[in-house]
Formats: C-alpha cells, structure tokens, sequence
C-alpha cells in the first residue's frame, strides 16, 4: 500500500512538481462542508487576529546567506547528507520522524465520510490525530440533554461523544493515537454551557457555578476517554488561548468574548489545569495550547508560571499557524526552546503556511518554508529538548480554513505539493 502513495510523490517529481500549482478558477469549496455550522466566521477572525500578530514578524522569506545557517542552534546536529539519506529512503512523515516525535493529521468528520480518497495518505504519513472540530465543547456538550433535567444538570451539564466517534474508531483501527483538542477555550464553547438555565439568552452564572460545571465538565470527557480507550489519547489542550495582547486584555489574559473569563474570572485556565490534574491518568499530558507564540512567549510563561510549579502542566502546544514572511530558523526556533528551557515538553499543534497566492514560485517558498519547520523541530529534539509532536492542521488545501491561503502540504487532488516534500526534507526543496 506504500508503494502506491510513493509512486505518486515520484510522478510529481517527475513531472517538475507540476500538480502541485493550483489551476487558477478552480473550484477550491468541495471540502466546504467540512466545517462545523457558525465555526465559519470565527475561524476567520482567529485568522486575521492571528495575521495581526504575526505582522511583527521578520522576514524570511529569501534564500539565506551563508552564515545563517549558524542561527539555527542545532544546526549541526545531523548531517545534511544524512538528512537527505533517510528522507529517501522514508515512505512517508511519520516514518521519517519516529525516533523524534510523532506526526499528526487534524481532520474534520468529512474526511471520515470520504475516506477512500484520504484513507492512503493518512496512513502512510501520520500516526496521530486531532479531531479539527469533533473534541470541542460545542461538539460534546449535549444542550437539550443538559436542558431537560435542570435540577440534575444545574452544575454538571449533559455531554455525548457521538461527532468523534468517526475519529476515533479510525485512529483504533490503525494504531494512532489521538491528541484531545480542547477543553477551555472562550470560542465554539455555547453561550448556554454558562446561563442559569442552559438557555442562549439566559443569565451568566457565578464563579462557583461555572467552576463546579467546569470540574464536572473535564471529569466527564476525560474519564470517558479514560473508560472506554485507555492509552487513546496522550495529549490533552487543556486551555486554549487564554493570553492575548490587545483588546483591552487585563494583565494579558483575554478578556473579549470570553464567557471563562466573565464568569470565572482571570483565574479560570489555573482551575482548568488544577482539574484537568486531578481526573487525567498519567498517560494523558497537559497542554496550554495557543497562537502565535513567538511574539508572546514571555507573557505564556509568566502566567503559567504557578501551574508549572505546582505540577499540574506538561507542556505548550504551539499552534503553529504561519506565513511565508515568518522566521522559522531562528524566531520561532528560540520561541519552542525557551519553552523546553522551562521545563515544558514542547508540540507544534497546529502546524499550516500560509503564501499570497497559487503560483510555482509560492509554492516553491512555501516548500523551503516547511523544510525548515520540520527540521528545527527534529533538530531541537536532537539536542536532546522534548519536542513530541508535530500535527498539521489539515489535509488538503481545500479542506483548510485557510483555503484562500494555500497553506496545506497536498493540493485539492491530494497531490503532495513541495510543501510535502519540503516536510519530507526533500533534495528538490531548496534550503532557505
Ligand atoms: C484555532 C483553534 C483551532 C482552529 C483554528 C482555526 O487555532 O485552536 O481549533 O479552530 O483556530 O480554525
């Protein structure tokens, strides 16, 4: 079955990448289904206040000059040639990287409805998951369960596990396991989990309240996955984006629509990892997962600071969320290891680039671009620092939530652009 999805990466080779350029006009919306109703708009917004963000970062985007290379910390952990060697040889990422982390696919229950047209490249590449909406809490708790019975769901809200079933029962059948993508987070979390009566229009409740549904909330979900697939899930985003800069955010913490914050107050991400703690098993490790993180890593770190000491913290999922412009060799390269110099075990959760428009060229940097990612990583883990996990954020560029940005590996047509084989360290790629 390998044998099939390297012939294809040999054909595009072949014929000069040439699959890889996206026909201009073409009908890029087939994965438009994929996204969960009202998902849609806040995905956009999280995009643009994640361009805000990156704004200030440094170009990078030409070829390097020599020197540059001496940036990169680890460097010279492996030689080039070596690199190239088991590239060659590897069938696909996660063979590539298995003596350095594994590699994960988030998917959406789409991709599950249409397996056979992804079913080869996931399984030749990946051997993790993240359900790309399914694990969410508006995907689990369960509103009319929760409304029916008020005096028994007052503190503990009705959840159901039915949206990721589809990913689960995948990742079983083949061996891979599942990172749980999110408990707290202030969006796709429903404005009823916080009124008095489980209503949209209802009151917000107390800081004890939402604290007693936030601890019944988390005991739930994780103790489910416990139950029923011991060893399944090995990473848990405990809360995501909690800090921010801007919008009037008190002391960092984010404060705009933010029904956590309003309800619980800013303390709400240290009780979710208190609890997260508590009723996780041991295999199951605690992340703080967010967006761009190069630009806040002081501020990630100081506020966790106290959750980190008293244990109740593993590690920080950088989201990963890029651009062409970024400066992965040396930004985001020092951004990942001050955290593993904290102490944190360190995962690129949500790993996709973005370029400006579907052309060769763009293409051709955003394969240089991937190149580099997977190889800090690999080289960081080299040096001996925890990096466990990458995950890219999607399939394909049309299933992407950033479709207008071309920011995946493989085109509409599962063909594997240089992003693919920039990931894959690929000699046809060339170094930036
Ligand atoms: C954030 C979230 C993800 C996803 C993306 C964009 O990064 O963590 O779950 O929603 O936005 O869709």
């Amino acid at each position: 079955m390998k044998k099939c999805f390297f012939a294809v990466m040999t054909a595009a080779l072949l014929f000069g990448l040439g699959a890889c350029g996206q026909e201009e006009g073409k009908d890029l919306e087939s994965g438009g289904d994929t996204q969960m109703e009202g998902t849609q708009t806040e995905q956009v917004s999280s995009s643009q206040r994640d361009g805000a963000d990156l704004e200030g970062g440094s170009e990078g985007t030409g070829t390097s000059g020599a020197g540059e290379g001496d940036s990169l910390s680890a460097g010279g952990a492996v030689s080039e040639e070596s690199l190239q060697d088991e590239a060659s040889q590897a069938l696909g990422l996660a063979e590539l990287y298995q003596e350095n982390f594994s590699v994960g696919i988030a998917l959406p229950n789409y991709v599950f409805s249409h397996i056979e047209e992804y079913q080869q490249v996931i399984v030749d590449n990946f051997n993790s998951i993240t359900c790309e909406n399914e694990m969410k809490p508006d995907s689990l708790l369960d509103k009319k369960a929760s409304q029916a019975d008020l005096e028994n769901t007052y503190l503990h809200a009705a959840v159901h596990f039915d949206n990721c079933m589809p990913a689960v029962e995948f990742a079983l059948e083949h061996d891979m396991k599942m990172r749980f993508h999110t408990l707290v987070w202030y969006s796709q979390t429903p404005k009823w989990f916080f009124t008095e009566d489980y209503t949209d229009d209802g009151e917000l409740v107390g800081r004890e309240t939402m604290l007693a549904r936030m601890e019944n909330y988390i005991a739930d979900v994780l103790g489910y996955f416990q139950e029923n697939y011991p060893g399944l899930i090995y990473a848990v985003d405990v809360v995501n984006e909690a800090f921010d800069i801007g919008n009037g955010d008190e002391n960092g913490i984010r404060m705009k629509d933010n029904r956590w914050y309003d309800t619980v107050g800013d303390d709400f991400y240290y009780h979710a990892f208190v609890f997260a703690r508590k009723y996780a098993s041991e295999d199951m490790k605690l992340f703080y997962n967010d967006y761009g993180c190069m630009y806040k890593t002081e501020l990630i770190l100081e506020r966790l600071k106290q959750a980190k000491e008293e244990g109740l913290i593993d590690g920080i999922g950088m989201q990963s969320h890029l651009s062409v412009s970024d400066d992965i060799r040396f930004n985001f390269m020092l951004a990942a290891k001050a955290f593993c110099e904290e102490g944190y075990e360190v995962q690129a959760t949500e790993l996709d680039i973005g370029v400006k428009e579907s052309s060769k060229a763009a293409f051709r940097t955003q394969g240089s671009k991937y190149k580099s990612f997977f190889r800090v990583m690999r080289n960081l883990q080299e040096e001996g620092w925890p990096i466990t996990n990458v995950t890219v954020w999607g399939l394909n560029d049309a299933l992407s939530w950033r479709k207008d940005e071309f920011a995946l590996m493989f085109d509409e047509d599962m063909e594997p652009k240089p992003a693919y084989l920039g990931a894959m360290l690929d000699e046809s790629v060339w170094d930036e």
